[in-house]
């Protein structure tokens, strides 16, 4: 029996591209007017690249995989976010690739070394129509080749080079990450949130680690729900479920009170 998965394998076709404005924006067009699941779009610069809560992503000439895939995942668009869990497991497999890089997922959109963030995601999904999504770029920005960042950013971010001590050739990075992603995400068509809990758990720097959601309420995060959600244990002892966007996590000297 054969499971469902991507029409053809993921990066079937890319568009590798020198400066755009962003490749969400260039992949978005091409997937309204009916570029098929799986094509890829990629820029060596982005001159309005963009990153989450509408921040800016910055990159410098030929530094980063800056990269946006089209995918038509038959989800409701509430389960959209659920593409960042697929994208976050497949980062830190095609991170292990490249030596001993101890790469982690914190919750929900970004991959970690340490306290550093290597790699971070971006799930754009239109409607198309009532309940079904009509297609979703997701965006992944990973830190390829930077020597080194500037203030504010040192203590914050890192990249495959500073990690492994050279320079990788971006396609080959390229590469894979788009196989490690066409495996979970043919696993999560076939088997939903379910088929990543565990990969994700272990992946995951967030569990064990204080949490303080949107609302207000504090805790440590302990499960993944197979929504997708965070489950955290408040103070109080209540299980609380968190969808993503509403959590901040505390960082590791927080953890564990
Ligand atoms: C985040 O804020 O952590 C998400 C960052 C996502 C950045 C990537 S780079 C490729 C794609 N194009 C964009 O403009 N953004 C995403």
């Amino acid at each position: 029996m054969s499971l469902p998965g991507p029409a053809r394998p993921l990066g079937h076709t890319i568009h590798a591209l020198a400066t755009v404005d962003s490749t969400q924006i260039v992949a978005a067009r091409l997937a309204a007017s009916g570029a098929t699941e799986g094509t890829v779009v990629t820029a060596l610069h982005q001159t309005e690249g963009r990153g989450r809560r509408g921040r800016p992503w910055l990159d410098k000439d030929g530094e980063s995989l800056l990269m946006s895939v089209v995918l038509r995942p038959p989800v409701p668009p509430g389960q959209a976010p659920q593409l960042s869990l697929v994208a976050a497991v497949a980062i830190v497999d095609a991170l292990r690739t490249f030596g001993e890089l101890s790469a982690a997922i914190r919750w929900p959109n970004d991959v970690m070394v340490g306290e550093r963030k290597i790699c971070g995601m971006l799930p754009e999904a239109t409607t198309s129509g009532p309940g079904a999504i009509g297609h979703l770029v997701l965006g992944i920005g990973l830190n390829v080749n930077q020597a080194a960042f500037v203030e504010p950013l040192t203590a914050l971010a890192t990249s495959v080079r500073m990690e492994t001590g050279h320079v990788h050739d971006l396609a080959r990075v390229r590469e894979a990450v788009l196989a490690a992603l066409d495996r979970w995400y043919t696993r999560f068509l076939a088997m939903g949130v379910e088929g990543l809990r565990e990969a994700w758990l272990e992946r995951s720097q967030s569990i064990g680690r204080r949490a303080r959601a949107g609302d207000g309420r504090v805790g440590v995060a302990v499960d993944l729900a197979d929504d997708g959600a965070l489950v955290i244990r408040t103070d109080d002892g209540e299980m609380v479920r968190i969808l993503a966007g509403d959590v901040t996590m505390e960082a590791a000297d927080a953890a564990r009170h």
